[in-house]
């Protein structure tokens, strides 16, 4: 494969399920944890005492990755704290295997996508908060850094990508990307490689080897990339990534297809987190939110999966280019009903390019035919009891 079809590959998908899942997951305080004044350390370090992970963890998640509708999963392999998911084969004893879980945890998860049909993916930190080499000698640290990925790209069979992230604590070092990405193509010449460019510099393009930018937690907007390159939304389902026991900040489903949405209308992928409990299960509210998530997503697939932003604009609606039709998909529909318990929300109307000809269009959650007139078409409101949030128009042309 050459970049264009990894890349085209990688869109094709649209739909990703992030997984923080580690050491921290057992304290329930994020996964930034150790990087906090008052952490205790040594209690993090006897961590791997208690890391008891249920067998069926990576079963649990890849269920609940196709019941949000995604196509891959990133796993967090490895995180700031140093402690890695899979077996290190001796670099050091801080991984899953000399854990109380003794197993290799992205072996489990590997296999676990396979029989579900999802692609996995390697989240790998490049910041180190506990290998000495990182502050001390950074060229051992390479190659402590390069052996690490070499391991996950030998031992695991065939990968979807490798999703960078920490280079952003040392922009000055000399990180050796040449060797990095060399690596990976040498024996995962097919898998897409991104490097996360942090929260100050969405959408910002790197070593010409990466096959995609970041936008992590900010919305991209069309023509924020260059066509040659993948684009990736990351976002929380609260305000953390790996599993915090007191953060009931969550965002609403609708808030989360509208990223969805707008993800799909630059040409980005959207790449939806949970933090997993310590013991590997996702946590019932993320478990719940994801699932809602997913029937939107699966009602309306044929605009999810597969489809480009289209050349032609429409007014109200983000316009969509599939295979077999254009999709203009409404944001937000809002619902209406007795004045009395609504606010009395009024049909809006779609005004779609006067290029274009549609020959026939239907609604792809109920099927119902819409009257498209002078190239324009109403939206009702969802009646009171029946609301949906965000609808698709599949115009054949
Ligand atoms: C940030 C954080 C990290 C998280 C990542 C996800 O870079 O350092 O904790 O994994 O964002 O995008």
């Amino acid at each position: 494969m050459d970049k264009r079809e990894r890349v085209e590959r990688f869109e094709k998908m649209g739909l990703g399920l992030f997984v923080h899942f580690g050491l921290f997951s057992l304290l329930g305080k994020g996964e930034w944890y150790l990087s906090r004044p008052d952490a205790d350390r040594e209690a993090y370090a006897a961590l791997p005492s208690r890391f008891r992970v249920r067998r069926d963890w990576a079963k649990n998640l890849v269920r609940t990755a196709q019941e949000a509708g995604a196509k891959y999963i990133t796993l967090t392999t490895r995180h700031h704290d140093g402690f890695s998911l899979f077996d290190t084969l001796g670099l050091n004893d801080f991984d899953a295997p000399h854990s109380a879980c003794g197993r290799d945890l992205v072996a489990e998860f590997v296999q676990a996508c396979r029989e579900g049909g999802i692609l996995p993916f390697f989240y790998h930190t490049l910041l180190d908060w506990r290998e000495p080499s990182y502050r001390t000698d950074f060229p051992a640290y390479l190659d402590y850094l390069n052996r690490s990925v070499e391991i996950l790209c030998t031992r695991y069979g065939k990968i979807g990508g490798l999703w960078f992230d920490g280079m952003w604590d040392k922009p000055g070092e000399n990180w050796q990307e040449d060797r990095l990405y060399g690596t990976i193509r040498k024996y995962q010449p097919d898998a897409v490689i991104i490097n996360n460019t942090g929260l100050d510099a969405r959408g910002k393009a790197g070593h010409p080897e990466l096959d995609g930018v970041t936008f992590e937690r900010g919305t991209p907007a069309l023509g924020q990339k260059t066509a040659d390159l993948a684009g990736e939304m990351c976002q929380v389902l609260n305000d953390h990534w790996g599993y915090a026991a007191a953060d009931c900040n969550y965002k609403s489903v609708g808030e989360l297809i509208r990223n969805l949405i707008d993800c799909r209308g630059a040409g980005c992928n959207f790449l939806l987190n949970t933090g997993p409990r310590g013991n590997g299960l996702v946590n019932p509210t993320d478990r719940c939110l994801l699932r809602e998530f997913g029937k939107w997503v699966r009602r309306n697939a044929e605009a999810v999966y597969g489809v480009r932003p289209c050349p032609a604009k429409a007014e109200n609606a983000v316009l969509l280019e599939g295979e077999k039709a254009l999709y203009a998909v409404v944001r937000e529909v809002p619902v209406s009903g007795d004045p009395n318990v609504v606010l009395g929300e009024k049909e809006s109307r779609v005004i779609l390019d006067p290029a274009l000809r549609i020959r026939r269009a239907r609604w792809l959650d109920s099927g119902e035919k819409i009257e498209v007139t002078d190239n324009s078409f109403a939206v009702r409101p969802f009646d009171y009891g029946t609301s949906l949030c965000a609808r698709v128009a599949r115009l054949e042309v």
